[in-house]
């Protein structure tokens, strides 16, 4: 199944949409925000990924393409380099001094990053309308879990790759399809009476959710970028376990349906396995081979902590005004 083609956000995404369609050439215009640019870049993305209704899959390496893509991601990694340099560089500094990879990696992985965490306003105060307003921002990426950690995969060496195998395992359902993580995740939106189609709520996403998944498909997507992609993966299952905990809590004191709560029960208990895999295995294992690839394991995992706290404050906002959320609900209507 493709992702649908999203309405424009400005004149880059009209443009490139425009281009997508026709076959034609690529205006050359600039983004006239952020929302805009990060739109263009997830739907270049996209053509990596499933590729998107009625687009052409040659184009996934059309130069025109690929040179817009270039040009937005070198602002996406300038953006996230300074962006998340707070958090990376006092565990850089305790790496440099001697410290532990695995100790100093969960320190960095439990820093106060500053705001409010959705798992908590889940557990502790929100509505089912507003939970549901989260499920369909968090499906943006649910859909596809972990399959941009995978680009990563055949650029590793033998060891890395048996650890990232073994996560990825159970990711995708150790040879069960009906327990592939998108499909739990898909189960759960269903019994919400939510649209389960890929990528079904991408009118919807806002600015900060796009960055987020745009940044796990450049890290993974790229060779230089691969020890960070891995610290992303490894930053993402550390910050999971807990969390999914309180989701339960939450999805349990609205008496939501039971199968949107067994995908995060599934997270609470697996992630709790993944992250030491991760941690220790994956990420601690290349290290003591190679320690030069640290430093970037550390701004990737930096990375993901960052996004996820603009990610969560950007979601609270809106879920938390009710015209915005009436608003976007006409627009997926
Ligand atoms: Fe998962
Ligand atoms: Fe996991």
């Amino acid at each position: 199944m493709r992702a649908p083609l999203p309405t424009p956000r400005g004149s880059l995404t009209e443009a490139l949409t425009e281009a997508l369609l026709e076959q034609g050439v690529l205006r050359c215009v600039d983004a006239d925000s952020d929302d805009d640019a990060a739109l263009a870049l997830w739907m270049l993305y996209e053509l990596h990924h499933r590729g998107l209704e009625g687009v052409d899959d040659a184009l996934e390496w059309d130069p025109a393409l690929l040179v817009l893509r270039a040009r937005l991601e070198h602002d996406l990694e300038e953006r996230w380099r300074d962006r998340a340099r707070h958090l990376a560089l006092p565990a850089q500094e305790r790496l440099a001094d001697g410290e532990d990879f695995a100790e100093v990696f969960f320190d960095l992985c439990a820093a106060d990053t500053g705001g409010e965490s959705l798992a908590r306003f889940v557990q502790r105060e929100a509505e089912t309308e507003q939970v549901l307003a989260l499920l369909r921002q968090r499906s943006i990426y649910h859909v596809r879990e972990q399959d941009s950690a995978m680009w990563a995969l055949p650029r590793l060496d033998d060891e890395t790759k048996a650890h990232l195998v073994a996560i990825a395992a159970d990711e995708y359902g150790n040879g069960h399809p009906d327990r592939l993580h998108a499909e739990l995740w898909r189960r759960g939106m269903a019994a919400c009476d939510l649209d389960t189609g890929y990528a079904a709520y991408l009118d919807e996403a806002l600015p900060q959710v796009l960055e987020q998944n745009n940044l796990m498909s450049m890290l993974g997507l790229h060779r230089r970028l691969v020890p960070a992609a891995l610290g992303h993966l490894a930053a993402f299952e550390v910050c999971s376990s807990v969390p999914s905990k309180r989701m339960v809590r939450g999805l349990e004191r609205l008496g939501m349906p039971e199968p949107v709560v067994e995908y995060y029960r599934e997270h609470m208990v697996a992630d709790a396995v993944h992250e030491q895999v991760a941690v220790r295995r994956m990420l601690g294992g290349w290290v003591a081979r190679e320690p030069d690839v640290a430093d970037d394991m550390l701004w990737g995992a930096a990375v993901c902590l960052a996004a996820e706290q603009e990610t969560a404050t950007a979601v609270l906002t809106a879920v938390r005004d009710e015209e915005s959320m009436a608003g976007s609900r006409e627009a997926v209507a």
